[in-house]
């Protein structure tokens, strides 16, 4: 039995699901390339049927996500889609209209939100099937049944049904999604039973987001970016806090004091008076409290300590880790994919398990995406000119030499990462102690903002004996964690300011990346190196070997290691 399911929002995608196994999963960015791609999963879904080797005749259940009035809209409308995206990523002109649209900004924020509090309608149900029917039809599926789940549902089975939990609290907290921002639900026996859910006006996300807008920075994209900013601040006591009524918790409830279109007015003046390094300190520290004030409270509520979360406000690595240090949480889980990009995959799950009762899949790693052969590599490898590659059988062995020689190298290697973090299979990977190849890599390739850390990838058992409190692990970047002061030194090019890093604990989910892992530790007492996504600034994780090439070529990088090939730039 397959389900397939597809996100047509903010980042995009499909996932195909057999049974109790996740046969595929992919975001639609990696194909078109354009970051967190809006425009409908055909070529995701066409990968999805590619890889399981199926046709659109076997696929007859099809689950989507997010029904509410304005999603409705820009199905129904998708120039108005296409035309936020762009402003929002600022790739509008600043002239003519959608120039005063641009400087006039707070009015289409006020606009977006005020959209959104409308929730969901019964005519968006159906305009919204239709529409997506449409496009199904369009790829050559005939007799399917589309199932519509809701949005915080699609982000609560992700969490619950990877989580490999049998008894949890299942939460979820994003900007907005079909009228609500967060849910509280009990996964027991393989039943997901929602409990308590709060209203899309409510929204601590939504506050981040605005926040993000006001600083200078693309909302639903540099939230990570205003995380790294607000430890540049003087720290403030939360009784200083300009924005501390903003959002008020009161047992399982959370409620803003403004509706969203007021709170952008109010925040708006505020920044005006407030350098933004502290603005975003403000907004991380009411974000950290509401969450472990909510979060707490709701354990208390359900007496049950095990934790799992969706929802894009869990991709807050440094919130994360201070719902992980409550006292009250034994066990958590945050689904890797936690925002939208995620909810195909939730989707998917959710409706199989509507429909067949499945509610637990193995979730080890999160390799979902396209693979290559040597034979396609090689076929790409032989018509490049300045290119030089050979067979390498020894090739963690000869990637641990190069990165301890302070070179930082492409490692592309098996099926992609489904989503935002690259795991070993999209990396570029550097040494974790030398801050000068840290700066040759973000000069040349990376270009990040300076005060945007690096993340480690780490052996599982060095973990411990590198961070504090590792409770259970973490594979998929999900958390923060505390660097432990005497091991500060090994870990220069990967550590915030702080003190914290954002570790892939490497466990035994990736052999090839695991060796590279094992030969830096006997060079250097330490299974540590630099892990970042592999892809030029702005641009989406590479998805093929062309991509690997071009990348490679445009940053006139020397190193690399493509499939079983080591491969060489003779332009570096
Ligand atoms: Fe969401």
């Amino acid at each position: 039995m397959y389900v397939l399911g597809v996100w047509d929002g903010h980042d995009s995608g499909a996932a195909l699901i057999e049974d109790n196994k996740i046969l595929f999963a992919a975001n639609e960015e990696r194909y078109t390339k354009r970051k967190l791609e809006i425009q409908f999963p055909y070529n995701a879904i066409n990968a999805a049927l590619s890889y399981a080797g199926i046709k659109p005749a076997d696929i007859h259940d099809i689950a989507f996500s997010t029904t509410e009035f304005a999603k409705t809209v820009s199905r129904v409308f998708p120039f108005q889609m296409e035309k936020y995206y762009k402003l929002r990523r600022r790739k509008l002109s600043n002239s003519g209209f959608e120039g005063l649209m641009y400087r006039t900004r707070g009015f289409q924020y006020r606009l977006k939100y005020a959209e959104n509090l409308v929730g969901v309608l019964p005519l968006g149900n159906m305009l919204s099937k239709a529409v997506v029917a449409r496009h199904l039809r369009h790829l050559g599926f005939r007799n399917f049944k589309l199932h519509v789940v809701n949005h915080h549902a699609a982000h609560a089975a992700s969490a619950a049904f990877a989580s490999g939990f049998k008894k949890a609290l299942v939460v979820t907290v994003d900007g907005y999604g079909d009228g609500l921002c967060s849910t509280i639900s009990l996964l027991n026996k393989g039943k997901l039973e929602r409990k308590h859910e709060i209203k899309a006006r409510d929204s601590v996300g939504i506050l981040y987001e605005q926040v993000t807008n006001l600083v200078g920075m693309r909302e639903l994209e540099d939230e990570g970016k205003v995380m790294a900013m607000a430890d540049y601040s003087f720290p403030f006591a939360f009784e200083k806090n300009k924005l501390k009524d903003f959002i008020a918790v009161n047992g399982i409830d959370m409620s803003a004091k403004y509706g969203p279109v007021a709170q952008y007015g109010k925040l708006e003046a505020i920044s005006w008076s407030t350098p933004r390094e502290q603005l975003a300190y403000f907004a991380q520290q009411l974000l950290e409290n509401t969450l472990t004030k909510y979060i707490g409270n709701a354990i208390e509520r359900f007496g049950i300590h095990d934790i799992a979360f969706a929802g894009g406000v869990f991709s807050n690595v440094k919130a994360n880790m201070e719902v992980r240090n409550m006292k009250s949480v034994r066990n958590w889980f945050v689904f890797p994919h936690m925002g939208d990009g995620g909810i195909a995959l939730g989707s998917a799950m959710y409706a199989n398990y509507a429909l067949n009762g499945v509610s637990s899949y193995d979730f080890k790693n999160v390799y979902f995406g396209n693979s290559y052969s040597d034979n396609e590599i090689k076929t790409v490898l032989k018509t490049e000119k300045h290119i030089e590659f050979e067979r390498d059988s020894n090739k963690g062995s000869h990637a641990a030499d190069l990165i301890a020689s302070d070179n930082y190298v492409f490692w592309f290697q098996d099926r992609m990462e489904y989503g935002p973090r690259a795991l070993g299979n999209r990396s570029i990977i550097a040494k974790a102690d030398s801050e000068h190849v840290k700066d040759r890599l973000n000069l040349y390739v990376k270009q990040r903002e300076w005060y945007q850390p690096f993340a480690p990838s780490v052996l599982k058992e060095d973990a411990r004996k590198l961070f504090d409190s590792v409770k259970g692990y973490d594979s998929f970047m999900t958390m923060a964690y505390k660097v432990k002061e005497d091991k500060a030194s090994e870990m220069k090019s990967v550590m915030h300011v702080d003190m914290t890093a954002r570790p892939h604990i490497v466990s035994d989910q990736n052999s090839g990346y695991r060796d590279v892992l094992e030969r830096i530790r006997k060079k250097q007492g330490y299974g540590i190196v630099l892990n970042t996504s592999f892809n030029i600034h702005g641009m989406p994780i590479v998805l093929s070997p062309e991509d690997a090439i071009n990348t490679m070529k445009a940053t006139r990088t020397k190193y690399m290691f493509l499939g079983n090939f080591y491969v060489e730039n003779k332009n570096a």
